[in-house]
Protein backbone atom coordinates (compact mmCIF):
# COMPACT_ATOMS: atom_id res chain seq x y z
CA UNK A 1 0.00 0.00 0.00
CA UNK A 2 1.56 3.52 -1.19
CA UNK A 3 1.16 5.90 1.46
CA UNK A 4 0.28 8.65 -1.00
CA UNK A 5 -2.84 7.10 -1.97
CA UNK A 6 -5.91 8.78 -1.43
CA UNK A 7 -4.17 11.74 0.51
CA UNK A 8 -3.67 15.43 0.46
CA UNK A 9 -0.70 17.55 -0.33
CA UNK A 10 -0.86 20.78 1.44
CA UNK A 11 2.29 21.44 3.61
CA UNK A 12 5.82 20.35 3.44
CA UNK A 13 5.69 20.39 7.11
CA UNK A 14 4.09 16.97 6.58
CA UNK A 15 7.00 15.46 5.07
CA UNK A 16 9.84 13.86 6.31
CA UNK A 17 13.40 12.43 4.81
CA UNK A 18 11.48 9.02 3.77
CA UNK A 19 8.47 10.66 2.62
CA UNK A 20 10.78 13.07 0.10
CA UNK A 21 12.80 10.03 -0.94
CA UNK A 22 9.42 8.09 -1.84
CA UNK A 23 8.48 10.93 -4.63
CA UNK A 24 11.99 11.05 -5.39
CA UNK A 25 12.35 7.50 -6.74
CA UNK A 26 8.46 7.45 -8.16
CA UNK A 27 9.93 10.85 -9.94
CA UNK A 28 13.24 8.43 -11.35
CA UNK A 29 10.47 5.35 -12.39
CA UNK A 30 8.46 7.65 -13.93
CA UNK A 31 11.20 9.27 -16.06
CA UNK A 32 12.32 5.88 -17.60
CA UNK A 33 9.31 4.41 -17.69
CA UNK A 34 8.04 3.29 -20.99
CA UNK A 35 5.16 5.79 -21.89
CA UNK A 36 2.52 3.30 -22.35
CA UNK A 37 3.16 1.65 -19.17
CA UNK A 38 3.09 5.42 -18.01
CA UNK A 39 0.13 6.45 -19.35
CA UNK A 40 -1.68 3.34 -17.35
CA UNK A 41 -0.97 5.40 -13.90
CA UNK A 42 -3.70 8.03 -15.08
CA UNK A 43 -6.02 6.32 -17.09
CA UNK A 44 -9.51 7.60 -16.97
CA UNK A 45 -8.92 9.95 -14.06
CA UNK A 46 -9.05 13.91 -14.54
CA UNK A 47 -6.57 16.60 -12.75
CA UNK A 48 -9.07 19.96 -11.58
CA UNK A 49 -7.52 22.79 -11.60
CA UNK A 50 -7.85 26.14 -9.66
CA UNK A 51 -6.23 29.09 -10.04
CA UNK A 52 -6.90 32.42 -7.81
CA UNK A 53 -3.58 33.75 -8.67
CA UNK A 54 -1.36 33.66 -12.22
CA UNK A 55 0.72 30.92 -12.62
CA UNK A 56 2.84 29.99 -16.28
CA UNK A 57 4.86 26.77 -14.26
CA UNK A 58 2.76 24.96 -11.97
CA UNK A 59 -0.37 25.16 -13.27
CA UNK A 60 1.00 24.16 -16.64
CA UNK A 61 3.43 21.46 -15.45
CA UNK A 62 0.14 19.85 -13.36
CA UNK A 63 -1.70 19.72 -16.99
CA UNK A 64 1.85 18.55 -18.64
CA UNK A 65 2.10 15.78 -15.78
CA UNK A 66 -1.08 14.74 -15.84
CA UNK A 67 -1.13 14.36 -19.79
CA UNK A 68 2.06 11.91 -19.02
CA UNK A 69 0.52 10.15 -16.84
CA UNK A 70 -2.17 9.67 -19.63
CA UNK A 71 -4.65 11.74 -17.68
CA UNK A 72 -6.70 14.81 -18.36
CA UNK A 73 -7.32 17.83 -16.86
CA UNK A 74 -9.73 20.65 -16.68
CA UNK A 75 -10.25 24.01 -14.72
CA UNK A 76 -9.77 27.27 -14.22
CA UNK A 77 -7.17 29.36 -14.92
CA UNK A 78 -8.98 32.67 -14.61
CA UNK A 79 -11.33 33.25 -11.95
CA UNK A 80 -12.70 35.95 -13.46
CA UNK A 81 -13.96 33.78 -16.21
CA UNK A 82 -15.68 31.72 -13.46
CA UNK A 83 -18.96 32.19 -10.99
CA UNK A 84 -16.52 33.53 -8.24
CA UNK A 85 -17.13 36.50 -10.44
CA UNK A 86 -20.77 36.09 -9.57
CA UNK A 87 -19.41 35.92 -5.77
CA UNK A 88 -19.72 31.78 -5.10
CA UNK A 89 -17.58 30.91 -2.33
CA UNK A 90 -13.78 29.06 -2.57
CA UNK A 91 -15.89 26.25 -0.71
CA UNK A 92 -18.75 25.76 -3.09
CA UNK A 93 -15.84 26.47 -5.87
CA UNK A 94 -13.97 23.53 -4.39
CA UNK A 95 -16.63 21.39 -3.82
CA UNK A 96 -17.65 21.44 -7.72
CA UNK A 97 -14.56 20.77 -8.78
CA UNK A 98 -13.79 17.81 -6.42
CA UNK A 99 -17.27 16.62 -7.74
CA UNK A 100 -16.08 16.97 -11.99
CA UNK A 101 -12.23 15.80 -10.78
CA UNK A 102 -9.96 13.01 -9.43
CA UNK A 103 -7.38 14.95 -7.73
CA UNK A 104 -7.91 18.78 -7.49
CA UNK A 105 -4.63 21.34 -7.61
CA UNK A 106 -5.58 24.26 -5.99
CA UNK A 107 -3.06 27.94 -5.72
CA UNK A 108 -4.68 30.99 -3.84
CA UNK A 109 -3.43 33.96 -1.72
CA UNK A 110 -4.76 33.06 1.37
CA UNK A 111 -2.50 31.11 4.28
CA UNK A 112 -4.47 28.13 4.85
CA UNK A 113 -6.65 27.76 1.79
CA UNK A 114 -5.27 24.37 0.48
CA UNK A 115 -6.26 22.94 4.03
CA UNK A 116 -9.95 24.62 3.69
CA UNK A 117 -10.06 23.18 0.94
CA UNK A 118 -9.23 19.34 1.83
CA UNK A 119 -11.44 19.86 4.12
CA UNK A 120 -14.67 20.32 1.96
CA UNK A 121 -13.31 18.36 -0.84
CA UNK A 122 -14.14 14.97 -1.40
CA UNK A 123 -11.34 14.34 -3.55
CA UNK A 124 -7.39 14.61 -2.52
CA UNK A 125 -6.11 18.23 -2.48
CA UNK A 126 -2.88 19.52 -3.73
CA UNK A 127 -1.50 22.61 -2.67
CA UNK A 128 -0.55 24.40 -5.57
CA UNK A 129 0.75 27.69 -3.71
CA UNK A 130 -1.01 29.21 -0.74
CA UNK A 131 -0.17 32.46 0.75
CA UNK A 132 3.55 33.85 1.71
CA UNK A 133 4.14 30.26 3.57
CA UNK A 134 3.57 27.10 1.45
CA UNK A 135 4.43 25.99 -1.95
CA UNK A 136 4.99 22.05 -1.24
CA UNK A 137 5.30 20.78 -4.80
CA UNK A 138 7.59 23.76 -5.43
CA UNK A 139 9.68 22.61 -2.57
CA UNK A 140 9.64 18.79 -3.80
CA UNK A 141 10.57 19.84 -7.56
CA UNK A 142 13.76 22.29 -5.77
CA UNK A 143 14.80 19.51 -3.60
CA UNK A 144 14.93 16.64 -6.53
CA UNK A 145 16.66 19.34 -8.41
CA UNK A 146 19.73 19.96 -5.96
CA UNK A 147 19.91 15.65 -5.94
CA UNK A 148 20.10 15.19 -9.72
CA UNK A 149 22.72 18.40 -10.16
CA UNK A 150 24.77 17.43 -7.29
CA UNK A 151 23.81 13.82 -6.52
CA UNK A 152 23.56 14.25 -3.07
CA UNK A 153 21.96 16.93 -0.54
CA UNK A 154 23.31 16.47 2.56
CA UNK A 155 26.37 18.10 3.21
CA UNK A 156 25.89 21.10 1.10
CA UNK A 157 25.91 25.03 1.38
CA UNK A 158 22.94 26.37 0.21
CA UNK A 159 22.52 30.09 -0.42
CA UNK A 160 18.63 32.05 -0.70
CA UNK A 161 18.71 34.97 -2.20
CA UNK A 162 16.12 37.86 -2.23
CA UNK A 163 12.97 38.07 -1.03
CA UNK A 164 12.67 36.27 2.31
CA UNK A 165 10.28 38.10 3.57
CA UNK A 166 7.46 37.32 0.84
CA UNK A 167 8.42 34.26 -1.19
CA UNK A 168 6.55 31.61 -0.39
CA UNK A 169 8.81 29.09 -2.20
CA UNK A 170 11.67 30.09 0.46
CA UNK A 171 9.36 28.76 3.67
CA UNK A 172 8.39 25.63 1.65
CA UNK A 173 11.89 25.48 1.27
CA UNK A 174 13.74 25.68 3.88
CA UNK A 175 11.08 23.17 5.85
CA UNK A 176 11.75 20.46 3.10
CA UNK A 177 15.63 21.27 3.64
CA UNK A 178 15.93 21.33 7.55
CA UNK A 179 15.47 17.00 7.04
CA UNK A 180 18.60 17.06 5.54
CA UNK A 181 22.02 18.11 6.72
CA UNK A 182 22.78 21.19 5.02
CA UNK A 183 24.35 24.74 5.76
CA UNK A 184 22.08 27.81 4.76
CA UNK A 185 22.71 30.95 3.77
CA UNK A 186 20.23 34.01 3.45
CA UNK A 187 20.35 36.80 1.69
CA UNK A 188 18.50 39.54 1.44
CA UNK A 189 17.89 43.31 2.11
CA UNK A 190 17.30 43.86 5.49
CA UNK A 191 13.75 44.81 4.95
CA UNK A 192 13.36 41.30 3.47
CA UNK A 193 14.64 39.46 5.97
CA UNK A 194 13.18 35.64 6.84
CA UNK A 195 10.28 35.70 9.11
CA UNK A 196 11.88 34.41 12.07
CA UNK A 197 8.33 33.39 13.53
CA UNK A 198 7.51 31.45 10.36
CA UNK A 199 10.68 28.85 10.44
CA UNK A 200 10.60 29.07 14.60
CA UNK A 201 10.09 25.12 14.50
CA UNK A 202 13.17 24.73 12.44
CA UNK A 203 15.31 27.64 13.21
CA UNK A 204 17.41 24.77 15.60
CA UNK A 205 17.39 22.21 12.98
CA UNK A 206 19.22 24.28 10.44
CA UNK A 207 23.14 25.77 10.21
CA UNK A 208 21.83 29.57 9.33
CA UNK A 209 23.65 32.39 8.78
CA UNK A 210 22.38 36.04 7.27
CA UNK A 211 23.63 38.78 5.62
CA UNK A 212 22.44 41.62 3.23
CA UNK A 213 25.85 41.47 1.16
CA UNK A 214 25.86 38.64 -1.29
CA UNK A 215 29.88 38.58 -1.76
CA UNK A 216 30.17 37.74 1.75
CA UNK A 217 28.97 33.50 0.65
CA UNK A 218 29.01 33.40 -2.93
CA UNK A 219 32.22 32.07 -3.30
CA UNK A 220 31.27 29.36 -1.14
CA UNK A 221 27.88 27.98 -1.93
CA UNK A 222 27.51 24.61 -3.73
CA UNK A 223 23.78 26.36 -4.69
CA UNK A 224 23.00 29.76 -5.44
CA UNK A 225 18.52 29.97 -5.11
CA UNK A 226 17.38 33.18 -6.36
CA UNK A 227 14.06 34.35 -5.68
CA UNK A 228 12.00 36.62 -7.45
CA UNK A 229 11.30 40.58 -5.19
CA UNK A 230 7.06 39.61 -5.05
CA UNK A 231 6.12 43.12 -6.01
CA UNK A 232 2.71 41.90 -5.85
CA UNK A 233 2.69 40.86 -1.80
CA UNK A 234 4.24 44.48 -0.67
CA UNK A 235 1.32 46.93 0.94
CA UNK A 236 3.07 50.28 -0.76
CA UNK A 237 4.50 50.52 -3.62
CA UNK A 238 7.49 53.00 -2.91
CA UNK A 239 8.61 50.33 -0.35
CA UNK A 240 8.75 47.77 -3.19
CA UNK A 241 10.56 50.68 -5.54
CA UNK A 242 13.15 50.90 -2.14
CA UNK A 243 14.53 47.28 -2.61
CA UNK A 244 13.85 46.34 -6.46
CA UNK A 245 17.01 45.35 -8.69
CA UNK A 246 19.05 44.55 -4.84
CA UNK A 247 20.62 41.72 -6.23
CA UNK A 248 21.83 40.60 -10.10
CA UNK A 249 23.43 37.57 -10.93
CA UNK A 250 25.39 38.67 -14.16
CA UNK A 251 28.71 37.04 -15.37
CA UNK A 252 30.36 39.11 -12.89
CA UNK A 253 28.97 37.08 -9.79
CA UNK A 254 29.13 33.66 -11.82
CA UNK A 255 32.69 34.07 -12.43
CA UNK A 256 32.56 34.85 -8.24
CA UNK A 257 31.14 31.08 -7.55
CA UNK A 258 32.62 27.62 -7.62
CA UNK A 259 32.81 26.25 -10.82
CA UNK A 260 30.87 22.92 -10.04
CA UNK A 261 27.94 25.39 -8.29
CA UNK A 262 24.20 25.51 -9.69
CA UNK A 263 22.33 28.29 -10.12
CA UNK A 264 18.22 28.19 -9.10
CA UNK A 265 15.25 29.80 -9.50
CA UNK A 266 11.44 29.11 -8.66
CA UNK A 267 11.00 31.21 -11.71
CA UNK A 268 9.61 33.84 -12.93
CA UNK A 269 12.60 36.11 -13.03
CA UNK A 270 12.10 39.74 -13.00
CA UNK A 271 15.62 40.95 -13.60
CA UNK A 272 17.53 39.21 -10.68
CA UNK A 273 19.11 36.46 -12.76
CA UNK A 274 20.54 38.31 -16.81
CA UNK A 275 20.08 36.50 -19.73
CA UNK A 276 23.74 36.22 -20.55
CA UNK A 277 23.74 33.62 -17.43
CA UNK A 278 21.23 31.13 -19.02
CA UNK A 279 23.80 29.92 -21.44
CA UNK A 280 26.58 29.20 -18.14
CA UNK A 281 26.27 25.94 -17.35
CA UNK A 282 25.56 26.88 -13.74
CA UNK A 283 22.56 27.99 -14.92
CA UNK A 284 20.01 25.02 -14.26
CA UNK A 285 16.49 26.71 -13.45
CA UNK A 286 15.12 25.53 -16.63
CA UNK A 287 16.23 21.74 -15.81
CA UNK A 288 14.24 22.90 -12.82
CA UNK A 289 11.26 23.60 -14.11
CA UNK A 290 11.45 20.60 -16.49
CA UNK A 291 11.65 18.43 -13.38
CA UNK A 292 8.69 20.02 -11.97
CA UNK A 293 6.67 17.92 -14.62
CA UNK A 294 8.20 14.59 -13.10
CA UNK A 295 7.85 15.56 -10.32
CA UNK A 296 4.31 16.16 -10.24
CA UNK A 297 3.31 13.59 -12.18
CA UNK A 298 4.94 11.23 -10.10
CA UNK A 299 2.95 12.95 -6.96
CA UNK A 300 -0.63 12.80 -8.87
CA UNK A 301 0.46 8.74 -9.76
CA UNK A 302 1.36 8.34 -6.10
CA UNK A 303 -1.97 10.02 -5.14
CA UNK A 304 -4.25 8.32 -7.53
CA UNK A 305 -3.33 4.79 -7.45
CA UNK A 306 -3.27 2.43 -4.42
CA UNK A 307 -0.13 0.81 -5.31
CA UNK A 308 3.69 1.64 -4.77
CA UNK A 309 5.28 2.59 -8.32
N1 LIG B 1 7.43 28.67 -9.58
C1 LIG B 1 6.14 29.00 -9.77
O1 LIG B 1 5.30 28.78 -8.87
O2 LIG B 1 5.87 29.56 -10.97
P1 LIG B 1 4.42 30.01 -11.47
O3 LIG B 1 3.95 31.11 -10.56
O4 LIG B 1 4.60 30.44 -12.89
O5 LIG B 1 3.50 28.82 -11.33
Amino acid sequence: MNDFYDQDIISVKDFDKSKFEKVFSATDKIMKMDPNERRELGRGKTLGYLFFEPSTRTRLSFQAAMALIGGSSLGIADVSSSSTKKGESLADTVRMMSIYSDVVALRHPLDGSSRFAAEISQKPVLNAGSGTEEHPTQAIQDLYTIKKEKNKIDGLKIGIIGDLKYGRTVYSLLYALSNYDVDVRLISPESLKIRADSIYEIQKKLSLKESTNLDEFIDELDVVYVTRIQKERFPDEEEYQKVRGSYKIGLDIVSKMKDSSIILHPLPRIDEISAEVDSTKQARYFAQAEYGKFTRAALLALVLNEHDL
